[in-house]
């Protein structure tokens, strides 16, 4: 609707220029890199933000409640932003509080949360609606012999842990702690006792802590059989095996957490190749759903950017600037809009990716995200 101004921008009824294509920025080595501001990225949002061209931060990392990153970042890169500006890797995790029904939602139901510094991410959980949130770090405090090996870390968990809702009760399944849903929200400390703890739960009667089911895993049962019969499901926030952190190589990131949970798995149930295939959510970059829930913000940033207005014009394109081909370029090229946008990859060498031939082909390789938005205006003219 409207005067067309070229590709980029289009006037609408309030003759308005609005653009019709956004950016959708990774974090972790693109913006920023072991938390300090890459050169050219703070110049780089200020210069979209003066033009109005919608952006949204897309990470797979978290650990903070939303506003809380976002201030951290808005004050790092001297850039205003908010709450909606970003979507992290356990940001959908909001949506389960509620659920799509009754039975689904899991507001009010006992669950566990792993990862992240102390308990920032029980409190993020906290934030979202979940009103149960247990940590290993409780399980811990609580029962010390669950892990023998953690004791080293007691003057840390004890900074931070619950009392927990109800007692580990092995003699009395029915009225042990129940866990009814895990979540990893951002990666591990303590592996070993997360490992531990979630093999404990996968393993459990009804997800009752400190109970064995009568079929699952136990490999002097003659099935190792696996029923996915009331253990709670386990669900991971971000893929990533690797990530750029400050140290020149890729870090092992949650991904590197859930292989080894999964090789765990894997040896408990029956062995190499014949482990019973560990039941588990995995979101995050690549995956379609965090993209449609990027997207989905997005489309809410953007209308709210123009006073509100649900008659914009469509919004044709969205270059999505990442680091690492694995989450950011396979997600990009691989995402199916729902409100068909095209989205675009574009690699950038400050983090994971480091030359060669990339596993996914963007649509082009920038040096740095300053050059990547000057190719993406380029092309959107
Ligand atoms: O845990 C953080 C890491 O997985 C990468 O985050 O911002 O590059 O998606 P990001
Ligand atoms: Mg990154």
């Amino acid at each position: 609707s409207g005067r067309n101004l070229g590709r980029r921008f289009i006037q609408n009824a309030s003759s308005t220029r609005v653009p019709n294509f956004a950016f959708a920025f990774d974090i972790d080595g693109v913006l920023l890199r072991a938390s300090k501001p890459i050169p050219g990225a703070a110049e780089t949002l200020a210069l979209l933000k003066r033009q109005n061209i919608p952006f949204i931060l897309l990470t797979n990392g978290g650990g903070k409640h939303e506003t809380e990153r976002v201030a951290e970042i808005s004050q790092k890169l001297n850039v205003p932003l908010d709450a909606t500006d970003i979507v992290q890797s356990h940001s959908p995790f909001a949506e389960l509080v509620k659920g799509t029904d009754e039975t689904s939602a899991l507001e009010h139901k006992c669950v566990l949360v792993a990862g992240g510094d102390g308990d920032g991410c029980r409190r993020v959980a906290e934030q979202y609606g979940f009103k149960n949130v247990v940590t290993p770090g409780d399980i811990f405090m609580a029962n010390p012999s669950i892990w023998p090996f953690s004791k080293n870390f007691y003057d840390y968990y004890k900074t931070f842990a619950r009392p927990l809702p109800k007692p580990v009760d092995p003699r009395d399944p029915a009225k042990s702690l129940k866990i009814d849903a895990m979540f990893v929200f951002n990666d591990p400390r303590d592996w070993a006792l997360d490992t531990q703890v979630i093999m404990d739960l996968l393993l459990s009667s009804q997800g009752h802590l400190g109970t064995l089911s009568d079929k699952n895993g136990r490999a002097d049962l003659p099935n190792h059989g696996y029923q996915q019969d009331g253990q709670p499901h386990l669900y991971f926030s971000n893929p990533d095996l690797w990530w750029a952190a400050a140290y020149p190589l890729p870090r092992l990131g949650q991904g590197g957490f859930r292989e080894a949970l999964g090789g765990v798995w894997a040896a408990t149930t029956g062995g190499p190749g014949k482990g019973i295939e560990l039941k588990k959510s995995v979101i995050g970059k690549p995956y379609q759903g965090t993209y449609e829930f990027a997207e989905r913000q997005m489309l809410r940033n953007r209308s709210t950017a123009f006073g509100g207005a649900t008659n914009l014009p469509h919004l044709q394109h969205v270059y999505m600037i990442g680091d690492n081909p694995e989450s950011d370029i396979r997600g990009a090229n691989s995402y199916r809009s729902n409100i068909g946008s095209s989205w675009q990859s574009i690699l950038v060498r400050t983090g994971v990716y480091s030359g060669g031939e990339p596993a996914w082909t963007p649509k082009t390789i920038a040096d740095d995200v300053q050059k990547a938005v000057q190719w993406a205006l380029e092309a959107s003219k």
